[in-house]
């Protein structure tokens, strides 16, 4: 799969707004023939923190904004929770940009397909902090550095550092359970998927506290 972390050579000196206007007139794969409308992306550019999720549901191809629907209405409670606010705090993305019919999982052809769209938008918004959320997000991202039985439920609240073109600091990136996931897991109980999204999110308000205290000093 393509590196993310370098601009699409036709893409190179665009702005993300161009970029963006393409991305939406995109027929690069089949999902364009059953999609309402291109959901590109929601936030800040840049910004110190984004969240790649794994594609737009039904809310999101009618809305045409990511992270809409009852798992996005989730997504939004659980960021609060830890005071980073959407729109302004968080830029969110999707591995792909278009709704697969009756929200199956992106094929990896389709994930291919979508991946300068997405690697525009890294190598823009260029994150300090990137959370992955569920599978395909990890694999796209992390696939080099995983071994086989490194799933999201084994791998979700580990950092994982990569270095980048943007910046002298590593990226740091942490893969996390998907909202929807956790509407299906609702129990809050220790131990629980939802009570382990809450210390993943306590460790990544301590990681963006850290960034923008160092800014601030700077
Ligand atoms: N699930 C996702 O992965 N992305 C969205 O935008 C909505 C639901
Ligand atoms: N399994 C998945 O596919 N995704 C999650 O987020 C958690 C478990």
């Amino acid at each position: 799969m393509s590196t993310y972390f370098q601009l699409p050579m036709d893409l190179a000196n665009l702005p993300l707004d161009d970029i963006r206007a393409q991305a939406l007139q995109c027929r690069r794969c089949h999902l364009c023939e059953t999609r309402t409308q291109v959901v590109f992306g929601q936030g800040p550019v840049p910004c110190d923190i984004m969240l790649i999720g794994e594609g737009p549901g039904a809310d999101e191809d009618a809305q045409g904004i990511p992270f809409v629907g009852r798992a996005g209405q989730l997504l939004t409670k659980i960021l609060e929770s830890v005071d980073i606010k959407r729109p302004t705090d968080i830029y969110i993305a999707n591995t792909v940009k278009c709704r697969p019919p009756e929200n199956r999982t992106p094929f990896p052809s389709e994930i291919e397909a979508c991946a300068d769209w997405l690697a525009a938008q890294i190598m823009h918004i260029q994150p300090r902090i990137l959370l992955l959320a569920g599978t395909p997000a990890l694999k796209s991202v992390l696939g080099d550095q995983l071994g086989p039985h490194d799933t999201i439920t084994k791998v979700r609240g580990r950092w994982f550092k990569l270095t980048v073109p943007y910046m002298q600091e590593q990226l740091y990136v942490m893969p996390i359970f998907h909202p929807s996931y956790l509407l299906r897991n609702a129990s809050r109980d220790v131990g629980s998927p939802k009570w382990q999204t809450w210390q993943d999110m306590k460790e990544v308000q301590g990681a963006l506290n850290f960034i923008r205290k160092a800014k601030v000093e700077a």
